[in-house]
Parts: C-alpha cells; structure tokens; sequence
C-alpha cells in the first residue's frame, strides 16, 4: 500500500483525555505498521503552557495507559515521540495564529510537507467556529498548495439549531471535501462488517426485512461512569453522547438498501435515506418511547462507587440521563411496522456493544415453551468485546416430549489468524491522511439525526418527564423491558457472545 503524502498534523485540544487515551496509540500503531507518511510532524495545541518535552511525557503517559502501563518498544517509542512539538495557547485569540502559522511553516520545512496539513479540533465544539475562522483569516485554509483538512470531533452542534450554526460557520471558510467529521464507531472494523455480513451473503439479504423481522434491538452498554469528563457529559447525556452520532450510524448500517458500488457518497447516501425516514415523533409521545435513568451511588465488587450527581463537575441536582432506552420506526418499504430499540448507559454491568436483529417465530408455534423469547431465531451481531457474530435457533431438547431450547452457532473474530484488530481511530486518521472521507459523518446525515431528536430535546427541556434512578452495576431502570411489550425483554447479554441472562457471570 502507498503511502499517504508527508504531512503536518496540527491537534487542538492536545492534552485532553481523547488525545492521550486514542490518538495517540493509534498514531503510534500507524507509524509501527508504516502506514503513516515518510515525513511528519505533530503539532500538539492547548491552553496548557508546556514545553515539547512536558507534551511528549503527556502522550507518553497515554501510550502506557493503552498498554498495560509500560511502554510497548522504547526505541520505537522515543523516535516516535521525537515527532511531536507543543504550542501554547487560548485558542480563541487570533494574535496567537500568527505564531501558530510561524511554527507550522518552519515544521512544513523540516518535513517537507509541501503545504499538506491536517487540523484536528478535539475541543469542546463551541471552539469549532472560532478556531477555525483563525486558522483561515491566517491564511491556512486555502488548498492553493496542498491539501488542508479539518477534523471535528462529535457532538457536531449541541441540537438542530446550533448544529446549523455550526455548519453554516464552517461552510463560510471550508469547502465540503475539507471536512471530516469524526464518529469513532465507524472507524470500527465489526460496525463495517455490518456492511460485508448483509451484503455478501445471500443467505441473510432475503430475510432482512418486515417480513421475516420481529425487532431489532441495539445495545451500547458501559460499565465505567462519567470518570473525569462530568462537565461535559452534564451538558450531553447519552442522547448527545451516544444516540445521536454513533447509535444512529449504526442504525443506518443495519437497515440501509444495498449501495450502489462502495463509492462513499453511495453509502452515505443510503444511510442518510434511513434516518430520512425515522418515524418523526411528537413531542407528546416523548414519555412513552424513551426512558431515561440516572445511576445513583452502590458497591461494585466491594467498592463504592459514587452516584451520577456526586460525580466532579456534574450538577448535584442534573437531570441529565445516563440510561436512555427508545423505541422508534422506520417508515420504508422494507422496515413499514418493525419496531426497532436502543439501549446505552453508563455504570451497567458490563461494557458490550451489539445489534440483535430477531426474527419473526414461524406462522404456527407447534411446541411449547415456556419463554416466549425461545420461539424466535435471532442473530446477534457484537461490535465489542468479543467481536462476532452468533446465530440462535431451535432444537429438540433430547429426551421426552418435544421441548424446545435454543442453540448457538456462532464466529468470534478472535479465532482468526490476525495479529490484532486495527483500533478505530488508527483506521479514521489514516483515511484523513489518504483523503477518504468514505467513514465521517455528511452534514446532511448529521443534519436529520439532529431532526428526528429535535422533539425529544423540546419534550425534555420542559423539564416534567421521569428520570429514573439506577444503582450503578444494573441493567438501568427495571420498567425499560416494558418499551418492547409483548412478554418479551431486552437481551442480557456477557462480556462472551454466546452467553446471555440478566444476571450472568459477567
Ligand atoms: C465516546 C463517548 O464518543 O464514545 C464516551 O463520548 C463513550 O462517553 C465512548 O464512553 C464509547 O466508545 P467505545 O469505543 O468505548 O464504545
């Protein structure tokens, strides 16, 4: 593989958590595997005042905490570090641009860059705008001579009217193809999988539709809390955090009509059909199709861990939800009347991600069983941990009568003869390096998620509706079985794909 031109990285935000804690080792991944250019440079930017070598400690202090707290090859290591170089400032005073530009032009000739930067802004989005009008008033935005990309962390826009805003501040300076607007989840290889699963086996397109499709069931679980980010999470909620961005993508993966070539505006153009076609909710049916909960303080494993509203830099008296489960439609020919769910939270059980996709129980139900749940086949497909996917289906119970139990068949990524799975920011910056914007965010895509949740965040601002308390450790509020009716319940699933139950050795 070629690789990408020699190039500047310029990071704002550099010594917050997501450059320490993902960035970097997904930098250092792409320069052991060689995939990174001949020559670059890293600019780290922050309000921090450091030196180059008090930054290096920084990301090397992260690149231990992603590996078992020592450093992976020191040599490596250290030549990699010797990349990286600091530049202190507020962010939002444009004086400080023009030293920023100064820096910038002396790295482009050591490195030969020939005008190829990359900005990525890992700042809390209300610096977007700015940060980026400084960058072009000091002449940076301009693709005269080479290539210049932005990199925006999610939440893009805080609800429709801000992300607007956003939008439309950027769209003054930067052109389309200029922007990338980052959702780690599609950097993902087992959420791209989703589109290999569908589309190269025959066996399962003719069955991913109303027809054959009770509900599908999307769960994005974590066991840690807020940790050290309570001041942002006060301000986003899971909704903002998880559903908006990452759950949706992963709604438009499951349900989309097959692209037409994997061009990628043919598969964002399906992706943004799906979410075109939510079931737009009113704001009077909010209470009925998403519960919300808040972890409250309990011993995990003999420790006490504290509530949501005990967490630094959060409200004590927040409304923010940790837990949203919501249950919605996709009007289309193929998912008319299919009720699909999501569920995440912070402080449950266990960190999992997976999409349950089950199938309707055949016409006539000839054998009994005593949980409803049996009768189904259903297919999950597990982004984390334990990579894979598992098929459930029904056998005989040896023995008397005809008692029916579910069986397994199923794939874990781990029996592949692969060193590792790629991390998902490895494969997203090495896309920006290469200028594939295929797995970011379009701004219409963004757009209509921002849409279908405006009523909802009207709903909530009214501040009326329930929020209900969880003890940290659970599986949230317990009333979140009664969103999918019907006797059935949420799938409980364990850290290994192929064990599930509410309350399993985890
Ligand atoms: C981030 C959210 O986007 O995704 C975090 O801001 C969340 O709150 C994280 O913990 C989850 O990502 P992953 O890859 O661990 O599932």
């Amino acid at each position: 593989m070629s690789k990408p031109f020699n190039q500047l990285l310029v990071i704002f935000g550099a010594t917050g958590d997501l450059v320490r804690r993902k960035l970097a080792p997904s930098l250092l991944a792409l320069y052991r595997n060689g995939s990174i250019p001949e020559k670059f440079e890293v600019i780290g930017v922050g309000r921090k005042k450091m030196s180059d070598d008090g930054f290096r400690s920084i990301i090397r202090e992260g690149l231990k905490l992603n590996n078992e707290n020592s450093l992976p090859d020191n040599i490596a290591v250290e030549d990699f570090l010797s990349h990286f170089s600091y530049f202190s400032s507020n962010m939002t005073d444009s004086k400080d641009f023009v030293g920023l530009r100064d820096l910038i032009q002396k790295k482009d000739r050591d490195c030969e860059a020939g005008g190829n930067y990359i900005f990525y802004l890992a700042t809390p989005s209300n610096l977007y705008s700015d940060i980026t009008e400084h960058l072009c008033h000091a002449g940076l935005c301009s693709e005269e001579k080479g290539f210049r990309r932005f990199v925006y962390e999610k939440p893009f826009g805080y609800d429709l009217e801000s992300f607007y805003k956003l939008n439309k501040s950027l769209k003054k300076f930067l052109k389309e193809s200029q922007i990338y607007r980052i959702d780690h989840y599609l950097g993902k290889e087992t959420v791209q999988n989703i589109l290999v699963t569908r589309f190269s086996n025959g066996i399962f397109e003719p069955l991913w539709n109303r027809n054959y499709i009770h509900h599908v069931e999307i769960t994005a679980a974590e066991d840690v809390g807020v940790e050290n980010r309570g001041g942002y999470y006060d301000n986003a909620g899971a909704m903002r955090d998880m559903v908006q961005n990452h759950l949706l993508q992963i709604v438009g993966l499951t349900s989309m009509e097959p692209p037409s070539s994997l061009n990628a505006d043919a598969i964002r153009n399906e992706i943004l059909k799906v979410l075109q076609s939510l079931r737009p909710i009113s704001e009077d049916e909010v209470e009925k199709n998403f519960l919300r909960g808040q972890y409250t303080s309990a011993i995990i494993n003999g420790i006490k861990v504290p509530g949501y509203r005990e967490e630094p830099g959060v409200n004590p008296e927040s409304r923010t939800e940790t837990y949203l489960a919501m249950k919605f439609y996709i009007d289309n020919w193929r998912w008319g009347g299919v009720p699909f769910f999501i569920r995440t939270g912070k402080r449950l059980p266990v960190r999992v991600t997976e999409i349950v996709i089950h199938f309707k129980s055949t016409p006539h139900f000839l054998f009994h069983v005593d949980d409803p749940g049996k009768s189904f086949n259903s297919m999950v497909i597990r982004i984390q941990p334990d990579e894979g996917i598992l098929l459930k289906f029904c056998i005989k119970k040896p023995g008397p009568g005809f008692i029916v139990e579910n069986a397994d068949m199923d794939f874990h990524y781990s029996e592949l003869e692969i060193e590792r799975i790629p991390l998902p920011y490895e494969r997203l910056l090495a896309d920006v390096m290469k200028g594939d914007s295929t797995l970011f965010g379009r701004s219409d895509i963004i757009e209509a998620a921002w849409k279908f949740l405006e009523p909802v965040q009207n709903a909530w601002k009214r501040k009326t509706g329930k929020i209900y308390g969880y003890p940290a450790g659970t599986w949230g509020p317990e009333n979140a079985d009664n969103l999918i009716g019907e006797g059935l319940t949420w799938r409980y699933p364990c850290k290994n794909l192929s064990k599930g139950g509410k309350y399993c050795e985890l």
